[in-house]
């Protein structure tokens, strides 16, 4: 369900209990960077990011690619933006522009960035359409917006009904409460169209899910992140999380991931 359909029924912001920063959010940060951030690269390396590029890192968490992006702009200027500066804080970089924003309210003056870039925050917004239009304004002709978000089918098509029940729960959970979208991201491509953008492109990543794994326990810690309130919710039973969290720790399971959505377009 799109979450423009939950309306009024949205019932809090991300980090405001779930995704709060916390030391285990801090820790799942970190193992989304290592596992995420070589897709993340390529997509921008392909894309082009010049020497002189005006960059802006949208709900940029730990920084890991706003550092990155430094490093490819050593002429140019990165602005990374978040809710929260705790970890932004700690990045050891000093050319880096930290600023508290947020994206559904905050603006930026017209024409600012060569790059925008934004992992996994649109889908956890009910304004994205919003957001997107938005975006196109703050680019500079010829630059361009990498979007990159998770879409469930794989988890829909599971053999594993453990590992399907407690993810489509947990989704719905996360819709319910912050307005995610876990299906968005499969019409990205053509909603740049919709606003405007030009040179449009996508490309999708499903990974294999192997238990023991970094990318099986970011999806272990994201959902246990949320086990106090799938519990009281009834969303699941505590029994079917041991189930859940033994299935991803064990090296025989062999599973899909959620896939990878990145889509890009140009003013
Ligand atoms: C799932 S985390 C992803 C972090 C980072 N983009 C990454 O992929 O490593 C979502 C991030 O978006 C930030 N965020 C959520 N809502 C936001 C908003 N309205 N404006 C700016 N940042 C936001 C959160 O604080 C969090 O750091």
């Amino acid at each position: 369900m799109a979450a423009d359909d939950f309306g009024g029924r949205v019932v809090e912001k991300y980090g405001d209990t779930l995704f709060a920063l916390d030391q285990d959010e801090e820790f799942r940060l970190r193992l989304l960077a290592e596992v995420f951030d070589p897709l993340c690269r390529a997509a921008l390396s392909e894309l082009g990011v010049d020497a002189r590029a005006r960059c802006l890192e949208v709900g940029a968490g730990s920084g890991s690619v706003a550092r990155w992006l430094c490093d490819k702009a050593p002429h140019g200027d990165v602005v990374a933006t978040d809710l929260d500066l705790s970890l932004l804080d700690r990045v050891p970089e000093p050319r880096l522009r930290r600023l508290v924003h947020d994206v559904t309210t905050d603006p930026f003056p017209e024409n600012s960035f060569d790059v925008i870039h934004a992992r996994l925050v649109l889908s956890h917004l009910p304004q994205r359409e919003d957001v997107m239009r938005r975006m196109l304004r703050w680019l500079r002709p010829g630059g361009f917006v990498l979007i990159e978000s998770f879409c469930w089918f794989p988890v829909e098509s599971s053999p594993h009904p453990t590992y399907r029940k407690v993810m489509q729960r947990w989704s719905s959970l996360i819709c319910g409460t912050l307005g995610t979208d876990s299906w968005w991201s499969r019409a990205q491509p053509g909603s740049f169209l919709g606003y405007g953008y030009r040179d449009v492109g996508a490309n999708t990543v499903t990974q294999n899910l192997r238990g023991g794994t970094p990318l099986a326990d970011f999806w272990r810690l994201t959902v246990d992140m949320s086990r106090d309130q799938l519990i009281a919710g009834g969303y699941v039973l505590p029994s079917d999380l041991d189930e859940f969290y033994a299935l991803l720790r064990d090296d025989t399971f062999w599973d899909l991931a959620p896939a990878l959505v990145q889509s890009w377009g140009r003013k």
